[in-house]
């Protein structure tokens, strides 16, 4: 871009500050990553904002990055999708946002134009979809170039929790669209939650606006299941054995759940959904997969249920948003850890070793003032 076409493609930005780095964390293929100094992003099109971050915090999908999980992350990517942020600029094509307004960064870039947009399928919108800390720098850095602003940010409300808000970039539009509404969860279901982690917790609360009669936790980690008997899980089962599955099928007397949700992305996972989901349910899958799964045809098809499959689009952001604000959905409950964004290299341990180290939500936090941390 040449410096005219900056020129117009910048309205505004707020007071510059000197310095050109800034701090971010790195990829730099599978089991590695650092946290280094990188250019501070800056307006390419006239649909971006740039947002210096002042909370982020890790997701399970970094962790599947981090494994090599996910081929589309490359060597030297920004990782993070989640975010809260100032605006520092806009390009001139942005009308809903302006230099200083608070923002929550969906994890989905929305042009809200092109015929997955008009659809409501963001996830694929072909400007965008999941590309921040994927195909494009992410938010666990000093500043990110958000590009199709208007469609891709939230205004931060005024009373707002920066540690809930952050769970609206990712983890709750997940839960509740691919797990809850895919899963089409009904009241009086019996549902079974696969994965105790921040996205099966979040499955967990937003279920519950459907009032599911039995909620079954299933996961390896004791701990992570307490957290999910204290967040209303009605029985939780500790897979260690191998016989979760097993369990399930006892506990509801050989039928199964009508809603059996794979919140974990392995092989071994989506073996427990497809054993438990009862004739007439659904299996929703929302981890991510980095290997092939068995789908058992030879058990399934005369069992009428439905699989769906799903990456978040996001559109029940501004739903989700008022019920957090409300009160009634407290996802701030899921936070263990917090860390300045320095320390990040710590905050991915702690996630990593979850079980040991007692970890959900690891909230990360940039200081107040512009500077190449
Ligand atoms: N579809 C989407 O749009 C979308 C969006 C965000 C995250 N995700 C995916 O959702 C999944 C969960 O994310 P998270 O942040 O909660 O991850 P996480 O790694 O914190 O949690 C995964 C949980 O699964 C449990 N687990 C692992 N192996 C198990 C087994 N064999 N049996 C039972 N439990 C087991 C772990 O103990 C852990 O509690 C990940 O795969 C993530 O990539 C998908
Ligand atoms: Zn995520
Ligand atoms: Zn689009």
């Amino acid at each position: 871009m040449t410096t005219a076409e900056l020129e117009l493609a910048t309205t505004s930005a707020a007071t510059p500050s000197s310095s050109t780095t800034m701090k971010a964390l790195v990829y730099h293929g599978p089991g590695k990553c650092a946290w280094e100094d990188k250019p501070r992003p800056a307006i390419q099109y006239p649909g971006d904002a740039i947002v210096r971050i002042t909370t982020s915090t890790i997701c399970g999908t970094d962790l599947h990055i981090l494994k090599g999980d996910l081929p589309s992350v490359t060597d030297g990517r920004i990782l993070g999708h989640e975010g809260i942020g100032v605006i520092e600029q806009v390009g001139s094509g942005v009308s809903e946002f302006h230099v200083g307004d608070k923002v929550i960064i969906s994890c989905i870039t929305a042009c809200l134009r092109c015929d997955f947009c008009r659809k409501g399928m963001y996830s694929h919108c072909r400007h965008g979809g999941w590309i921040l800390g994927n195909t494009l720098d992410g938010t666990q850095a000093g500043y990110v170039r958000i590009p199709q602003a208007d469609g891709s940010l939230y205004h931060f409300p005024a009373d707002g929790d920066e540690e809930a808000m952050v769970m609206l970039s990712d983890i709750l539009p997940t839960g509740f669209e691919c797990g809850v509404l895919n899963g089409q969860v009904k009241p009086g279901d019996a549902i079974a939650i696969v994965g105790a982690g921040p996205v099966g917790l979040a499955v967990l609360l937003t279920a519950q606006f459907y009032s599911p009669a039995a909620i079954f936790m299933i996961d390896l980690d004791d701990k992570r299941l307490a957290v999910a008997k204290k967040l209303g899980a009605t029985t939780l089962i500790n897979s260690t054995d191998g016989h979760a599955a097993h369990h399930v099928m006892e506990l509801t007397e050989g039928a199964g759940v009508d809603v059996a949700i794979e919140a974990v992305g392995l092989p071994a996972t989506f073996a427990i959904c497809e054993a438990i989901v009862a004739a007439g349910g659904r299996i929703a899958n929302v981890g991510v997969h980095g290997k092939p799964v068995e789908l058992h045809m030879e058990k399934l098809w005369d069992r009428n249920i439905s699989l769906t499959t799903g990456l978040v689009d996001t559109v029940t952001t501004p739903m989700l948003l008022k019920v957090v604000r409300s009160g009634k959905l407290q996802p701030s409950k899921l936070v263990t850890h917090r860390f300045a964004m320095n320390d990040i290299m710590k905050a991915y341990d702690t996630f990593g070793n979850a079980a040991k180290e007692d970890a959900l939500k690891v909230v990360l936090t940039n200081g107040g003032t512009p500077s190449t941390r």
